[in-house]
């Protein structure tokens, strides 16, 4: 049987992809930024070792834009090649799928009436590269088998936070009906509180962070009822990326147990939350 063993949440700053990939990852500005990354590379390789990571993140107008917004879209293709978002492609590995277990996971959502686009091709961005870069590294393939799973969170109405959380507890009801046996991992991704247009750009918020960083900790299901307008008011216009973070919460079950967390301001306009989490007893 399929497991989910843990939860990973991390911010997707396309700088930070930018740095890694152009030797720059000693500089004074992004040391720091990665040094938090440093305790979940080792744990990822010699520890946690996941079969597959269900990743979910946004696309930012590379792969969709106004033409066609899916909501929450699954990706059931063998393979996902790095977008070009305007610098060429990033130079890392293409992304692995697992179709089997996509299309397992997409049947279960969608009879468990979560209405799911189901994508068969898709280059991914930054959303998706850069998590997987701060947590593997510069490697010359991706360790793990990876099932994009993106969510509007650039064209309003996003889902609500509630929404996201019931997504992550049925995507956990998926896996564990899924034979084989595997260890499979959510992450999270996106935010923390960050602006990058108008009056309030570089709005970073880093009291309102730590608490939802608390709040994922523990048997609280407080997260699930904060209003869009609070994200916005109080973390920036992207900071409503945050809700991706509550489908990796909801796929944890009850209750979590932190293992590693990380919080640093900035990385170009963000504040860049990491935590790891992993499932406990209520
Ligand atoms: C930045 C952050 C993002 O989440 C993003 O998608 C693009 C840019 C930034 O801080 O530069
Ligand atoms: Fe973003």
């Amino acid at each position: 049987m399929a497991r989910i063993t843990a939860g990973v949440g991390t911010s997707h700053v396309p700088a930070i992809g930018a740095a890694i990939d152009n030797g720059k990852t000693d500089d004074p500005y992004w040391q720091p930024v990665l040094a938090g990354y440093e305790w979940t590379r080792a744990w990822e390789r010699e520890t946690a070792r996941p079969d597959v990571v269900i990743l979910v993140f946004n696309d930012h107008a590379s792969a969709f834009d106004m033409r066609i917004i899916p909501t929450f879209a699954i990706g059931c293709g063998e393979r996902f090649k790095p977008a070009d978002e305007g610098w060429g492609p990033r130079p890392v590995p293409v992304v692995e799928g697992h179709p089997d277990l996509a299309w397992h996971i997409a049947q279960s959502l969608i009879l468990d009436e979560f209405d799911m686009t189901i994508i068969n091709e898709m280059d991914v961005d930054h959303g998706l590269t850069v998590p997987l870069s701060v947590v593997f590294g510069q490697v010359p393939e991706w360790p793990c088998k990876v099932i994009p799973l993106a969510v509007n969170v650039v064209t309003y109405p996003p889902p609500s936070g509630n929404r996201c959380w019931a997504l992550g507890e049925a995507i956990a009801r998926a896996v564990a009906s899924f034979p084989e046996d595997l260890n499979v991992q959510v992450w999270g991704t996106g935010g923390l509180s960050h602006q990058l247009q108008g009056t309030r750009a570089g709005l970073i918020n880093r009291d309102w962070d730590n608490r939802f960083l608390d709040r994922l900790v523990g048997d609280s299901d407080e997260l699930r009822h904060i209003p869009h307008l609070e994200y916005l008011r109080e973390t920036g216009s992207e900071g409503i990326e945050m809700v991706m973070w509550l489908i990796m919460r909801g796929a944890m079950g009850k209750a979590t147990r932190q293992l590693h967390r990380h919080y640093h301001v900035p990385a170009s306009n963000t504040a860049v939350g990491h935590i790891v989490l992993e499932p406990a007893q209520g």
